[in-house]
């Protein structure tokens, strides 16, 4: 159901590339409050405290769904943007590089954070942001996103760490 909602660019933003984009999906009611309703489904009996979401599309899933689960939210932002103590980890991006930053009084020790970000591919961003709740002290048990490349391995990658991720669905391909 949400992959028929999701338009794909080919080409963009450099050939070879099939860029999935979830504004058909956002713009559209219906598909975009099943996608907060089934996600916050997913996670409705799991003890979570936050949820840590990944600038820029992440923050559009992610602070939909820490309303609806009642949680607290936790930007995870690109270098730069943040104007406190922040720690920051470098990552490889499908088609770049960058660096994640969080504020260092974001996450309390011990604290359960729900990473969230609109789409995986290499899993590269979703690790960083990973890394960065747990150099603060907080414990990242799960992941969830919209869409998934799997032929690019990012949930095993997850899944390596000790993190189960949740995806509403999946497209071939890169
Ligand atoms: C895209 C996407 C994920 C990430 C996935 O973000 O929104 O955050 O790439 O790629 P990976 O699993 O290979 O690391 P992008 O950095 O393009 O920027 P945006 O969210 O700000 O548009
Ligand atoms: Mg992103």
């Amino acid at each position: 159901m949400f992959a028929s909602t999701i338009r794909t660019i080919a080409d963009y933003p450099k050939p070879g590339i099939q860029f999935r984009d979830i504004t058909t999906l956002l713009k559209d009611r219906v598909a975009f409050n099943a996608m907060v309703d089934a996600l916050a489904l997913h996670y409705a009996n799991v003890r979570l405290d936050k949820v840590a979401a990944i600038e820029s599309r992440g923050f559009i899933i992610g602070a939909a769904l820490a309303s609806k689960l009642e949680l607290g939210f936790v930007p995870v932002r690109k270098r730069g943007k943040l104007p406190a103590e922040t720690v920051m980890q470098p990552y490889k991006l499908e088609y770049g590089e960058d660096a994640l930053e969080i504020h260092v009084d974001a996450v309390t020790e011990g604290e359960q954070l729900l990473l969230v970000d609109d789409l995986i591919a290499t899993g590269g961003t979703a690790m960083a942001a990973m890394t960065l709740v747990r150099r603060l002290g907080g414990v990242v048990e799960h992941a969830a996103f919209v869409v998934d490349l799997p032929a690019l391995g990012g949930l095993q990658q997850l899944q390596s760490a000790g993190v189960k991720p949740f995806v509403l669905c999946q497209f071939d391909g890169h």
